[in-house]
């Protein structure tokens, strides 16, 4: 077995997978108590061969086992972890201009919803985005990649939602691909027209645009794989929802939703019954509605930096989650508004301090699962032969400390498709003065 890429002596290696008792691999998102399961392998190494996993186990076995190519590039991740690339399952990373005026006012009191309700939030990110070059906007969700792979990422799921209207939706989802294309992290992009209500348009015939128009020209175009809604108060109803993703679904994109994030509209019950990939936020979901969820096999994607962001009180009912078999997925939310980090170890420790999963969980949250919540559960999100060879090494001793140490950035290297793309740069000794 050849060999171009080798990782030996992890002190961990988080497989993310396991196989039944026949030896068949365990396919699909884990829940319940397999929300926990990290496969962990101790002293292991991983082989790789053109972008592909060959070979795991332990070290001694894989090196007796491989034949490694002339320029074969070999790792040794003693004293470290080895994860599978992490998945950013929810990011908004198309767009212009900032908005810590905002930022400002919300400590002084103003809440989301009214900055919304009054033409700031969304709409005035829609009218720097509309007045952006593709040139432009392609150079700032560059840098936004760049500092998302270098805290671990190596799947994206990005939506357009800061245009609502044809041509700005397009330049948006046309930036993603060219990012897709141009960038080692792969993106995910996904539709999401119904982000907000155009200031000067009626919702219903809005809606209709998005129904007969954009979203058949938008799939033929096979500029998205999803298409996303906004299901909110003040912004679409669950009946809106419904017609624009059962649409969505007829032209051969998955649905998503934003669902229950300020307020219950039932959104969660909304997602079971029309059997969507992922429901995202969650927030004030009911306890039916995450039911509905667990028995559709409907992804919770959950975003912890929002609510802190926010400053919510509450957060998602991740137990409850849980206990009811909803497979959970954690992803940055990274956007202007409401979530202004692309860093996932942040949402890690947020997770495991605010919504209460254990460490493990929070692992399957940001690899498997969230993998499963874009559609690429079959080729990333979990470490086995066969699968693509993104990978991270952390300079960490133990899988508990990436969330543990809050804040600070614990990359050590990042692979992908068997290449070494970000390699942390040695830090200048300390100087005593
Ligand atoms: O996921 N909720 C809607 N969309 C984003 C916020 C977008 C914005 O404020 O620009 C979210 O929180
Ligand atoms: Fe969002």
């Amino acid at each position: 077995m050849r060999a171009d890429l080798i990782i030996v002596h992890a002190e961990q290696l988080l497989t993310m997978a396991h196989a039944g008792e026949d030896g068949t691999p365990a396919s699909g998102p884990f829940a319940g108590p397999d929300q926990g399961r990290l496969g962990l392998l101790e002293d292991a190494a991983i082989a790789c061969h053109d972008g592909v996993i060959v070979a795991i186990g332990p070290t001694e076995e894989i090196l007796a086992q491989v034949q490694e190519d002339p320029d074969c590039v070999t790792l040794d991740a003693r004293g470290k972890i080895v994860s599978p690339g992490l998945v950013d399952a929810h990011t908004h990373l198309v767009f212009a201009g900032t908005r810590e005026r905002e930022f400002e006012l919300r400590a002084k009191g103003a809440s989301y919803a009214e900055i919304h309700a009054s033409g700031g939030g969304i709409h005035s990110t829609v009218r720097a985005t509309r007045e952006a070059s593709k040139t432009e906007l392609l150079d700032l969700a560059t840098r936004r990649l760049q500092t998302m792979l270098e805290h671990g990422a190596t799947t994206v799921e990005a939506k357009s939602g800061y245009g609502l209207d044809f041509d700005t939706e397009v330049k948006q989802l046309e930036v993603l691909m060219e990012l897709s294309r141009r960038h080692p992290v792969d993106v995910v992009p996904t539709f999401m027209g119904a982000h907000a209500v155009p200031k000067d348009q009626d919702a219903e015939a809005f809606v209709t645009w998005l129904v007969e128009d954009a979203i058949p020209k938008i799939s033929i175009r096979g500029l998205a794989r999803f298409c996303d809604v906004f299901c909110e108060k003040g912004v679409f109803t669950p009946e809106q929802t419904e017609r624009i993703l059962k649409a969505a679904q007829a032209h051969g994109l998955g649905a998503k939703l934003h669902a229950d994030e300020l307020v219950d509209t039932g959104g969660a019950a909304l997602a079971a019954k029309l059997g969507a990939v992922s429901a995202d936020h969650l927030h004030c979901a009911n306890a039916e509605g995450l039911a509905a969820m667990a028995k559709a096999g409907v992804i919770a994607t959950l975003l912890p930096g929002t609510g802190v962001f926010l400053g919510m009180r509450e957060h998602a009912p991740a137990r409850k989650m849980v206990d009811l078999g909803v497979p959970v997925a954690v992803a940055t939310d990274f956007n202007p508004g409401s979530c202004f980090s692309e860093s996932l170890p942040l949402m890690m420790s947020l997770a495991v301090t605010q919504l209460r999963l254990t460490p493990q969980e929070a692992w399957v949250a940001v690899t498997r699962n969230a993998a499963h919540a874009v559609g690429r559960g079959h080729r990333v999100g979990s470490l086995e032969v066969g699968k693509q060879a993104d990978l991270v090494v952390w300079d960490a001793h133990d899988y508990r400390v990436v969330p543990y140490r809050m804040g600070i950035n614990l990359v050590d290297t990042v692979v992908k498709l068997g290449k070494v793309v970000h390699r942390r740069s040695p830090r200048p000794e300390a100087q005593l003065v």
